[in-house]
C-alpha cells in the first residue's frame, strides 16, 4: 500500500467523521450556530476568557503563597495575561447572545462603560506584567489581587450569574 492511498483513506475517514459530527449536532442547532458571526464571536470571547482564567491560576497561587514561586512562570503568565487582556473586547462584536452565552445585553447598551471595565483590566494587567519584568515576583506579587478585582468588576455587571 502506498502513502497516497493511505492518505486518501485517512481523509475519507476524516470526512466521514465530520459528517457524523455535523449530523450529530443537528437538533441541538450547534452546527448551524457555529456558522453565524455572532456564534464565532462567542466562541472567540469564550476562548480568550478561558486562557485568561488559566493564566491567573499560577499568578494567584503564587501570590497567595499556595504554590512555590517560579519566577519564570510568574513573569510569563503576567506578560501572557497582559497580551490576552488586549483582546478582551474583541469577541463582543458583533452583538449577540447565542445559546450557552452568559453575556448580558447591558454590554451593548453601555458599550463605553464595558470598554472602560476592559481598560481597567488591561491597565492592571500591564502594571503587573511591567513589575514582574523589571522586579520579578517580589515586586509584582501585590499587583495580582488588583487584577483579579477587575474580573469581578466587569462580571458583576455584564455576565449572567451562574444558576
Ligand atoms: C470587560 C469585561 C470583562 C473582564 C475585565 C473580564 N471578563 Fe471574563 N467574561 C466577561 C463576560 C461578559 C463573560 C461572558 C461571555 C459569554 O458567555 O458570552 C465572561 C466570561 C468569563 C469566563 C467563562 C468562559 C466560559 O467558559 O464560558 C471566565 C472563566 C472568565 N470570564 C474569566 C475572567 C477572568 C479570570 C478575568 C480577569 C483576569 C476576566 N474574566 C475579566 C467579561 C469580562
Amino acid at each position: 500500500m502506498n502513502k497516497t492511498f493511505m492518505g486518501r483513506i485517512a481523509s475519507i475517514g476524516a470526512v466521514a467523521a465530520l459528517g457524523l459530527t455535523v449530523a450529530g449536532c443537528q437538533g441541538g442547532g450547534e452546527a448551524e450556530l457555529e456558522d453565524t458571526p455572532e456564534a464565532q464571536a462567542f466562541l472567540f470571547r469564550q476562548a480568550v476568557m478561558r486562557v485568561i482564567a488559566q493564566k491567573m491560576v499560577p499568578l494567584g497561587g503564587m501570590a497567595r503563597g499556595e504554590v512555590p514561586v517560579d519566577e519564570e512562570l510568574f513573569t510569563k503568565s503576567a506578560t501572557d495575561l497582559e497580551t490576552m487582556a488586549g483582546m478582551a473586547t474583541e469577541g463582543f462584536m458583533p452583538q449577540g447572545i447565542p445559546s450557552g452565552s452568559r453575556a448580558l445585553p447591558a454590554i451593548w447598551e453601555n458599550w463605553s462603560d464595558f470598554e472602560q471595565k476592559a481598560q481597567d483590566f488591561q491597565q492592571a494587567a500591564q502594571a503587573l506584567a511591567d513589575a514582574a519584568e523589571s522586579g520579578g515576583f517580589e515586586a509584582a506579587k501585590d499587583l495580582v489581587q488588583p487584577v483579579a478585582q477587575t474580573c469581578g468588576g466587569c462580571h458583576r455587571t455584564y455576565r449572567e450569574r451562574e444558576e
